[in-house]
């Protein structure tokens, strides 16, 4: 079979190789990949920013959709020709997160899906939804299910005011799952053009943030000098000073990205540790999410036709697609199609 592997860092470093097909174990599932999506972390993965200590090779990219073509000894819920998706963490099935279930991320830990098959656990796959393509499908276990956990977090009601960060994967998921609940969105970017596209999705209202760097106030004067009920927090070190100031008294921020960068840029950013306390905020970490959350967040999916945005490559074009996240020049998914 035909797979991209991580030999050493960099994008144009990326290799398009042959491999041995791989073969099912008892308990496992063989299955044809059929599009994969990237997240920040394969960007990031790819790059050697991620884990620096990376072991060679490895396949890149934790998520992915396709069809099972053959199935181990004993394996029972799935046959050849189920349309399924690999789940971010292949050990966290359901309940809290533990040092052992938060092992065996694909992409990372182990091999990813960036490969013409892949074998996994049968424990480790979720049904596609049937009104998704295999590309819409591949958007969903990493972006679609942290956003999932992240309006979770907020605890809130419908009417609720979120703030969504940039239009890249989470936070156009973000977006579209809070629309299900009823929440008003408001909606930072870098780009007017981008802003005027998440409208489209209901987007409530946007500010670029480039030109608005105290996008804070903004946030108030939105909510009546209240603050907003939670914030889909992906920029990390830089953002998180504002995000708390735009946050009401009792608000949430989810903090899930670090897009600004490494952490110790946080020496030259001044961290409003008072406001913290004075707003009773809550910071929750999010790390995408189990099984069950991703198998919950399918039959709301279901239930309102929900179909993911993104943009398509041929898996030929990794490299492109790659370069096309790294300048930040896309809007919702990045997929790729194997043909
Ligand atoms: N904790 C978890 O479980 C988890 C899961 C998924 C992702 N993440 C993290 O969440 C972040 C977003 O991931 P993603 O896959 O959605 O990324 P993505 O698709 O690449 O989206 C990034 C977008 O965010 C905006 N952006 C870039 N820098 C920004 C900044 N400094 N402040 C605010 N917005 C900025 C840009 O949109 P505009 O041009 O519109 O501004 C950019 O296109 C990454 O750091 C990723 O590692 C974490």
């Amino acid at each position: 079979m035909r797979a991209w592997q991580i030999s050493s860092f960099g994008i144009d470093s990326l290799e398009f190789v042959e491999r041995p097909t791989p073969s099912p174990d008892p308990g496992q599932v063989l299955v044809k990949v059929r599009a994969i999506s990237f997240n920040y972390r394969d960007l990031l993965m790819v790059k050697g920013l991620y884990n620096p200590k990376l072991k060679f090779p490895r396949i890149p990219c934790s998520d992915g959709a396709g069809e099972v073509v053959a199935t181990g000894e004993g394996v029972t819920a799935w046959k050849p020709g189920d349309r399924v998706m690999g789940i971010f963490m292949q050990n966290w099935h359901d309940g809290e997160l533990t040092p052992i279930k938060a092992r065996g991320a694909l992409g990372g830990d182990i091999d990813g899906v960036l490969a013409e098959y892949i074998v996994l656990n049968e424990d480790g796959l979720v049904r596609i939804p049937q009104h998704l393509s295999f590309q819409e499908a591949s958007t969903l276990p990493c972006a679609a299910v942290t956003a999932w956990n992240a309006l979770a977090a907020g605890r809130l009601r419908p009417g609720a005011t979120i703030l969504i960060q940039g239009t890249g994967g989470v936070a156009i998921f973000a977006l579209q799952l809070a629309r299900l609940h009823g929440l008003r969105v408001l909606g930072i970017s870098s780009s007017d053009d981008k802003l005027q596209r998440a409208s489209s999705l209901g987007l409530d209202a946007g500010l670029n943030y480039t030109e608005n760097p105290d996008w804070d106030r903004w946030a108030l004067e939105e909510t009546s000098g209240e603050g907003v009920d939670l914030v889909v927090e992906v920029g990390g070190i830089a953002t998180m000073p504002t995000s708390i100031k735009a946050i009401r008294i009792g608000g949430t921020i989810a903090q899930i990205g670090i897009l600004s960068g490494p952490a110790d840029l946080a020496a030259n950013i001044p961290f409003p540790i008072p406001s913290i306390l004075h707003k009773q905020a809550r910071i929750q970490g999010i790390y995408v999410g189990s099984r069950k959350d991703f198998e919950e967040m399918n039959k709301a999916i279901v239930l309102t036709q929900l179909r993911p945005i993104g943009e398509n490559f041929h898996w030929s074009q990794a490299r492109e697609a790659l370069t096309r996240m790294e300048e930040s020049s896309h809007f919702g998914k990045l997929v790729l199609t194997i043909a």
